[in-house]
């Protein structure tokens, strides 16, 4: 009784001190030399102890990838897919596109009935709805051209982990239940998560330990052309789906070009197509650049006004040019250029919201030469490495393949089924984006690296579906703008808009009740439901003291290790 009465006296007096004084800030992991930010802490101390060895992040990022995998199958997989974007401590950088591939026998209508309406759910749950995974890809690319340490180092640890199981959390128990009976929807049998896993249990993967040993054994090959190869693909044609072993031989992970622009002082080093992330970011950035946004105030009115105005007009343009560049023509110079983005906020003004059913993407003349989850890692050299890595919904597709101990994607639901109706983020497409065999699906994770006076200065990214661009967006002018240190950046509370539906989506009691009204007074829609969560974000900061700071959101069980 009397701890019970200390507790509320302490938690009053908290109350009492959050409304009268400024908030201490909470300042995220310090660290001298390295840091990795990822969803669960095993993951992140994987990464790290690679780095101790002497490792540099590109291996960590091998190692974390897979650690991943096993800690947090939510999202981390071997098979989806995702991007990489790097940048070396002597300035130069880079990009690997693992992203899902469309089956050679998918077809553009292939979610569609026979009256051509789309037909709900196979897109996103099921065996239909498997893009060819690209993250075992996107691992051995990586190491293959950037790594240090022998592939053993990095695979042994994940094996291990996999064997001594991985304790179950309390947000990971609600979450496992909560999908439960879409399990059983997705899978012949029950499958290893259909038991009622408890917090603090802790599940074993071995299945999935198997796996990585043969990987290990036979390398790259043993997942595209291998045994694992056959016997994912028995597995995928058992269950009706379409996925060859010709589909998993032609696979492969591509470096890209990143997306680069500058806003202020800063130069940010963004992720390309088949991302929209990128293009977007550098819309809304080029969009907002002209206003002083310091003195409108953080998530103050004005502030969400121009943001949400340069947002609608990125995602208008989004689904209608954007798709995977080996397939349609991308507009990307034009898009990103800053004449651009100026005449496409000529028309937007303070005193109404422009109406997404009377904006629709801007002209360009065409003839110009087209469940997630986010690590960052910086390593005692100072490379940097910010990749997002996903299988699209919770658990993917919900089909979880026993035999090797893994998760199957639904990607192919980032691809639009049918031009005009929304995917299962809300967002809209159309031919850019229409399905093609061996074609990737358009993504907007926005793995991020950003320099200051030409040194690397923040690594960071997030999943989230359509809100990733705007929550990484949001994220970087949290401490460009107002001075936030890492962690701080994350905790403060998004808003996102997509153009359609034509919204504010807002964390619930993120807000000013006084900004809302406000809001609501000039003539915004504001959608402040707990769905879709805006954002998990992992960055690191480098401090003016060259120490880092990794910021690990704490939406989620995400943890920043370093030393
Ligand atoms: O690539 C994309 O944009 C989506 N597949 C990302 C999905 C995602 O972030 C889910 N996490 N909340």
């Amino acid at each position: 009784m009397k701890k019970i009465s200390v507790l509320l006296f302490t938690s009053l007096l908290l109350i009492q001190c959050k409304t009268t004084t400024k908030p201490t800030p909470d300042i995220g992991l310090i660290a001298d030399k390295a840091i990795v930010v990822s969803a669960r802490v095993e993951a992140s101390k994987i990464g790290i102890e690679i780095l101790k060895k002497g490792g540099n992040a590109f291996d960590a990022m091998a190692a974390t990838q897979l650690a991943l995998a096993v800690a947090y199958p939510f999202a981390g997989n071997l098979g989806g897919g995702g991007f990489m974007v790097y940048r070396k401590n002597n300035g130069e950088i880079g990009a690997l596109d693992f992203r899902e591939k469309a089956p050679i026998a998918a077809s553009r209508d292939m979610y569609l009935d026979e009256s051509g309406n789309v037909i709900e759910g196979k897109s996103t749950l099921g065996i239909m709805a498997v893009g060819v995974p690209g993250s075992v890809a996107g691992v051995f690319e990586t190491h293959k051209k950037f790594g240090s340490l022998p592939i053993e180092d990095i695979i042994k640890p994940v094996i291990e982990l996999a064997k001594k199981g991985v304790q179950v959390t309390k947000k990971q128990a609600r979450t496992i239940k909560k999908y439960q009976p879409l399990f059983l929807e997705a899978n012949k049998d029950s499958i290893l998560f259909s038991k009622q896993w408890q917090e603090n249990d802790s599940i074993k993967y071995p299945a999935l330990a198997q796996t990585l040993e043969r990987i290990l054994k036979n390398g790259y090959d043993e997942f595209y052309k291998g045994e694992t190869a056959k016997r994912l693909v028995n597995f995928i044609q058992d269950n009706g789906g379409i996925i060859t072993m010709e589909d998993l031989a032609k696979y492969e992970a591509k470096w890209r070009k990143p997306i680069t622009f500058n806003y202020d002082d800063l130069k940010i080093i963004s992720m390309s197509p088949p991302s929209s992330g990128g293009i977007c970011l550098a819309q809304i950035l080029n969009g907002i650049e002209p206003y002083d946004l310091k003195k409108f105030g953080h998530n103050q009115t004005k502030y969400i006004q121009v943001i949400t105005e340069a947002e609608r007009r990125a995602y208008a343009d989004r689904s209608h040019f954007l798709g995977d560049a080996d397939f349609v023509h991308v507009p990307t110079d034009s898009l990103i250029s800053k004449a651009y983005t100026k005449h496409r906020m000529d028309n937007f003004s303070f005193s109404k919201p422009t109406k997404s059913s009377e904006l629709t993407h801007g002209n360009i003349e065409l003839i110009e030469s087209d469940e997630t989850t986010h690590y960052s890692i910086v390593d005692a050299f100072g490379n940097a490495v910010s990749v997002t890595t996903t299988l699209n919904g919770a658990f993917g597709s919900k089909v979880y393949c026993e035999d090797l101990g893994f998760f199957l994607n639904n990607e192919m639901d980032d691809f639009s089924s049918k031009p005009g109706t929304p995917n299962m983020f809300g967002l809209i497409g159309a031919k850019a984006n229409e399905i093609v065999p061996q074609k990737r699906m358009l993504s907007s994770m926005t793995p991020t690296i950003v320099e200051k006076n030409g040194n690397l200065w923040m690594v960071v990214g997030t999943p989230g579906g359509s809100t990733i661009i705007t929550s990484v967006l949001q994220t970087i002018l949290n401490v460009h703008e107002f001075d936030f240190g890492m962690q701080d950046a994350i905790n403060q509370s998004r808003f996102h808009h997509q153009w359609l539906p034509d919204d504010i989506k807002m964390e619930p009691n993120g807000f000013d009740e006084k900004v809302k009204k406000e809001l609501k007074d000039i003539g915004y829609i504001l959608d402040e439901t707990n769905s879709p969560v805006i954002g998990k974000v992992e960055g690191i900061l480098v401090l003016p003291n060259k120490k880092l700071e990794g910021g690990a959101d704490h939406r989620g069980d995400d943890t920043a290790v370093g030393y």
